[in-house]
């Protein structure tokens, strides 16, 4: 399937980040990573003490990386909730993790579903696989996630297609914001296991954002509980939880009570590794070895305080939208919102001619609150109209 929005995001951001130096009036939301009220790269502090501490030799590793760093991760992320059979690998980012999964368990006889508005990457990841890509809208008229479509989805793949791969981005999804309700995702695994299909249909939740959360129910626990007979693949990234974007440090779990399937996931994607890139950098996996043994009640606070910040430009803006009646997506956390429109590609064109640099996505326009200053957000309030919208 073609990219609706075919415009490269990063080079978007890349715009808008030199002409903010040249001029004080331009607005930009296009960046998905933090910056501070002062307009700079947020950096944890444990962070940066933690690469301070790290050890001055890297000799090479394996092709799945140091993986005790990785069992220090999931600890951190899972709390000991899911005790079912898993398999893990550090990749390359979040990015990395992804390209790894469909490289090793995927080929051009299989078919990716996910809802839209999504992370752009998706596309090009998946065209450049060879990997057939659908999707559908990602809210029925309730604004829930519009399992019923899905099925129809599945239903259709499966006449045409030998594996079956839905793809979720959970909690804080990129682009809306939209956190899946406990409920949503009961009925997706039993939507899952209603086909009885555990070697042709599979989950996989891309969890980037999984850190910038408020936990209104434990995922881990939830996936123990009720995963059942399905495998599901787990993606999380460094970039987003550490602020380590350019160190390219990320994971795939691979989860199922399949432990014959586990092992030859495990094979497949450490010989990818090996054929590929031959190992991940292990200079960002000391950092994230070092803050959670050494930093770790002081980097949950910094966390905190991020989240924090993020939630307060989140409430301002959503006041400006509510005020000025412009719809936007259910957004619950994370680093984005979504205006609706119908007309992506124009109004983001419009808002640029208003100095306001935004991501035209599949039927809205998504604002960065990561990247938007305070000062920002009340240049918003004068400039944003609803007609821009239209
Ligand atoms: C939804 C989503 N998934 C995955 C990623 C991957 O990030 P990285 O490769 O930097 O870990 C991103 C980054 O923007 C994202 O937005």
């Amino acid at each position: 399937m073609n990219n609706p929005i075919n415009l490269d995001t990063l080079l978007i951001a890349d715009e808008a980040r030199s002409l903010q130096t040249q001029d004080d009036d331009v607005i930009n939301a296009t960046i998905g990573s933090i910056y501070d009220d002062q307009n700079q790269f947020h950096a944890f502090e444990t962070v940066t003490q933690s690469i301070q501490a790290l050890p001055h030799m890297y000799p090479y590793t394996k092709p799945e990386g140091l993986l005790h760093i990785g069992d220090l991760w999931w600890e951190h992320l899972s709390k000991g909730s899911l005790s079912l059979p898993k398999k893990h690998i550090l990749t390359l980012g979040g990015t990395g993790a992804l390209y790894l999964l469909y490289r090793s368990v995927a080929t051009s006889k299989d078919i990716v579903i996910n809802a839209v508005p999504t992370w752009n990457n998706n596309y090009q990841m998946l065209e450049h696989q060879g990997i057939t890509y659908d999707t559908f809208y990602m809210f029925n008229k309730e604004i829930q996630y519009d399992l019923n479509t899905l099925k129809e989805k599945i239903d259709h793949a499966l006449l045409h297609h030998e594996k079956v791969f839905v793809l979720v981005n959970d909690p804080s999804h990129n682009p809306s914001g939209y956190t899946m309700k406990k409920e949503e995702w009961i009925d997706l695994f039993r939507l899952i296991q209603s086909y009885q299909l555990h070697d042709r249909l599979f989950l996989i939740n891309d969890m980037a954002y999984v850190d910038y959360a408020d936990k209104n129910y434990d995922y881990f626990a939830l996936i123990n509980d009720h995963l059942k007979d399905s495998t599901m693949f787990l993606t999380f990234s460094g970039s987003k939880a550490f602020s380590l974007y350019g160190a390219r440090v990320g994971m795939l779990v691979t989860v199922s009570n399949h432990v014959e399937l586990l092992k030859e996931i495990d094979t497949k994607t450490r010989y990818i590794a090996r054929s590929t890139y031959s190992l991940p950098s292990s200079f960002g996996f000391q950092v994230i070895e070092h803050l959670l043994k050494h930093q770790y009640e002081l980097y949950m606070k910094e966390l905190d305080e991020t989240k924090a910040l993020l939630k307060s430009r989140v409430t301002v803006l959503r006041s400006i939208l509510e005020d000025k009646k412009i719809p936007y997506l259910p957004y619950e956390h994370g680093f984005f919102i979504t205006v609706k429109t119908n007309q992506p590609l124009t109004v983001f064109q419009t808002l640029k001619e208003h100095k306001i640099f935004t991501i035209p996505v599949e039927f809205g326009i998504r604002f960065a609150v990561s990247s938007l200053t305070n000062k920002d957000i009340n240049k918003l309030k004068e400039k944003l109209k609803l007609e821009l919208f239209m």
